[in-house]
């Protein structure tokens, strides 16, 4: 059996025979890969001892597969191609065998600085090549990279490094992000006040806008790489040991650092890869998304180049210098594939089709969509516009914790249906959920989608924290992983995600918990008490709304709110800043004290027609209150 699917019959023998014959199937896939030590047993573990292992024994390095086996086949190939925010500032490319010496360089300069297997690296960076080369030397050294977000507020970047204990905080000057410039090193440096655990930070030039260098911690990436040697051995990895840690928010408390492993992640990222998106050897492949996102470990570093495809790297938005952006690199790549979120869609849809006709799209094969349900009109707009209705869509259904694609369309073998994920990856076994925790049988159903058997790129814990793991993920049904999403299963047994069950919100593809957004305003000297929900957002899928309680009635209300965005910046980040707010005296509250959001979310998305029965809670006053002041 070839790892690379090719039909639909194809895909239904892999699907059949990774349910039937999983550690044998999973066995076959891996040995495509350069292992230093073939693994003892493909896969041990279960649901319940949540000891989950894959390809336990076996030894490797992830870099090696990304770099070194492409070198005498693929060596002068492009592997990124760069562009900068300015349109033409900054292009620039790297064959695998640069990229291949740069990541040596680097991974001489960290283990110079005495990072040791194990270590963590913190990396809080713009879209640049350093960033790519930086992680892939951090895992050539066997160190653990943990990278933050370049819009998080520096409360939020201590927060990281300080779970995970960071040894080495690599940054850079500033970035550019459409118009705007931000200010990395110095957001890093309020950040880095509170982290006694980093010994240097490393700079990387891109904004070349001035900055302070505190003398003994900080030095620049420039000066260490200049004389570093392009020879690096690779540092013998076991397959389960820890190849990353990824922050991501949940329904409560701090956000969770999730931990991927080695072996199976690399299994998973690139067998997902190559049968997702079909890429031809020839091809140009981009996802836009950002390298401190899941999707951009997965689908912009890993997944590509263990595949040895040549893909775009880019700093920017869509929407700068103008809306036409993306289809401009598009004609300029020559891109075949294109992977972008729901919410770019929306945004750039809003912007008419003037912009795409200027370009020459012809080059695309297949679209891809992640990070949020797609709704109909992005599905078909992007389908006619972009696409002209010859590109298969692949909607992808994943997460943070899934490390890899789990329910989506293979492109151009599945058929498609807008708006939904389609059918399971081969060794994903989706079940829904009913109000008893039954398992529905059959089609035509809609429940809390969970999944049944491990696969090999699931997280393995949350760092520092199991319990919080067992306890996230596998207590509300006990024995099955449960993902946090509604879900239908139509009559044709194709799979279409409705949202989140819980209370984790997506903004523009952004996953925000509420709590954290709560915490945050909270932290304002006049606020008492807030609560926070998700409603139906034109552009961005979800907007962030607040009800807010003061302790004294604001004097000049917009002040008092401007000041509470504030706070949400400082705490957390603009990601998270509420589109809405309402100052109101009360919040609706069973007898136990527990908000009843169901009725904060009806009056958030302006439909007050059926609040449903108010009458048991503690003040059904509030109600007539909050409906007269929404907004
Ligand atoms: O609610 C689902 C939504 O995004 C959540 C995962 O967010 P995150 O861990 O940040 O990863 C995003 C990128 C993989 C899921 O629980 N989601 C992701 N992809 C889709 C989606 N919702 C609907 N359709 C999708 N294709």
């Amino acid at each position: 059996m070839e790892s690379r699917i090719k039909s639909f019959s194809e895909y239904e023998s892999h699907y059949g025979s990774s349910m039937q014959e999983q550690e044998s199937y999973w066995g076959k896939i891996a040995e495509e890969f350069v292992w230093k030590k073939k693994w003892d047993k493909v896969h041990s573990g279960n649901f319940n001892d949540l000891n989950i292992k894959w390809f336990e024994g076996g030894k490797l390095n992830i870099t090696e597969n990304c770099l070194d086996r492409h070198l005498e086949k693929r060596g002068d190939k492009i592997a990124v191609n760069y562009e900068g925010n300015q349109p033409d500032s900054l292009k620039h490319s790297m064959t695998y065998r640069e990229l291949h010496a740069e990541v040596c360089k680097f991974s001489n300069v960290l283990t110079d600085l005495g990072v040791k297997k194990g270590d963590r690296v913190c990396f809080y960076m713009a879209m640049v090549p350093e960033l790519l080369v930086g992680v892939l030397a951090t895992a050539r050294i066997g160190a653990i990279h943990s990278v933050v977000f370049g819009g998080f507020s520096s409360q939020a970047l201590a927060g990281r490094i300080q779970d995970s204990t960071c040894k080495i905080l690599v940054t850079n000057d500033g970035t550019f992000r459409g118009g705007k410039h931000i200010a990395l090193k110095g957001i890093a440096d309020e950040a880095l006040k509170n982290c006694p655990s980093i010994e240097k930070s490393i700079v990387v030039k891109r904004s070349f806008q001035p900055v302070e260098m505190k003398e003994g911690r900080d030095i620049w990436w420039h000066d260490q790489i200049r004389d570093a040697s392009p020879k690096f051995d690779a540092v013998e990895m076991d397959a389960e040991d820890p190849l990353f840690i990824l922050y991501t928010s949940g329904s409560t408390g701090q956000p969770k650092g999730l931990v991927h492993t080695c072996g199976g992640y690399m299994v998973y990222a690139s067998q997902t890869f190559k049968n997702v998106f079909q890429v031809e050897q020839d091809d140009t492949y981009w996802c836009t998304a950002d390298i401190g996102w899941i999707t951009g470990h997965t689908y912009i570093t890993y997944g590509p180049l263990l595949n040895g495809v040549s893909t775009l790297m880019f700093e920017g938005v869509p929407t700068y210098p103008d809306a036409g952006r993306f289809w401009e690199l598009i004609e300029k790549y020559g891109v075949t594939h294109l992977y972008t979120a729901p919410t770019a869609i929306r945004a750039l849809m809003a912007k008419g089709t003037d912009l795409v006709n200027k370009r020459n799209l012809s080059s695309l094969k297949v679209l891809g969509s992640v990070g949020e349900p797609i709704n109909e009109e992005a599905w078909e707009w992007y389908n006619k516009n972009i696409g002209k209705e010859n590109c298969p869509i692949v909607d992808t259904w994943w997460q943070t914790e899934t490390g890899g694609i789990m329910i989506t369309p293979l492109a151009g073998i599945t058929k498609t249906k807008p708006t939904f994920a389609t059918l399971p990856f081969p060794g994903v076994e989706p079940v829904l959920m009913d109000e008893n925790g039954k398992e529905y049988q059959g089609n035509g159903v809609s429940g809390n989608l969970c999944l049944k058997r491990s696969w090999p790129g699931i997280a393995r814990t949350i760092y520092g924290d199991h319990e919080r793991y067992k306890q996230t993920y596998f207590s509300t049904y006990p024995g099955y992983y449960f993902t946090g999403d509604g879900c239908l299963r139509d009559e044709d047994g194709y799979y279409r995600i409705t949202g989140r069950v819980d209370d984790v919100m997506n903004v523009s593809g952004h996953r925000i918990g509420t709590a954290e957004v709560e915490d945050a305003i909270n932290m304002h000297d006049n606020v008492v008490e807030s609560a926070i929900v998700g409603y139906p957002h034109e552009i961005k899928g979800q907007g962030i709304y607040a009800y807010i309680i003061c302790q004294e009635t604001p004097k000049d209300e917009a002040l008092f709110k401007k000041e509470v965005l504030g706070k949400v910046i400082e705490v957390i980040g603009p990601i998270a800043k509420p589109d809405k707010m309402q100052v109101v005296s009360g919040l609706p509250k069973t007898r136990s004290g527990k908000i009843m959001r169901r009725i904060l979310r009806k009056i958030a998305e302006g439909d007050t027609s059926n609040l449903g029965d108010t009458s048991t809670l503690l003040n059904p006053a509030i109600v007539d209150e909050l409906k007269d002041g929404a907004i």
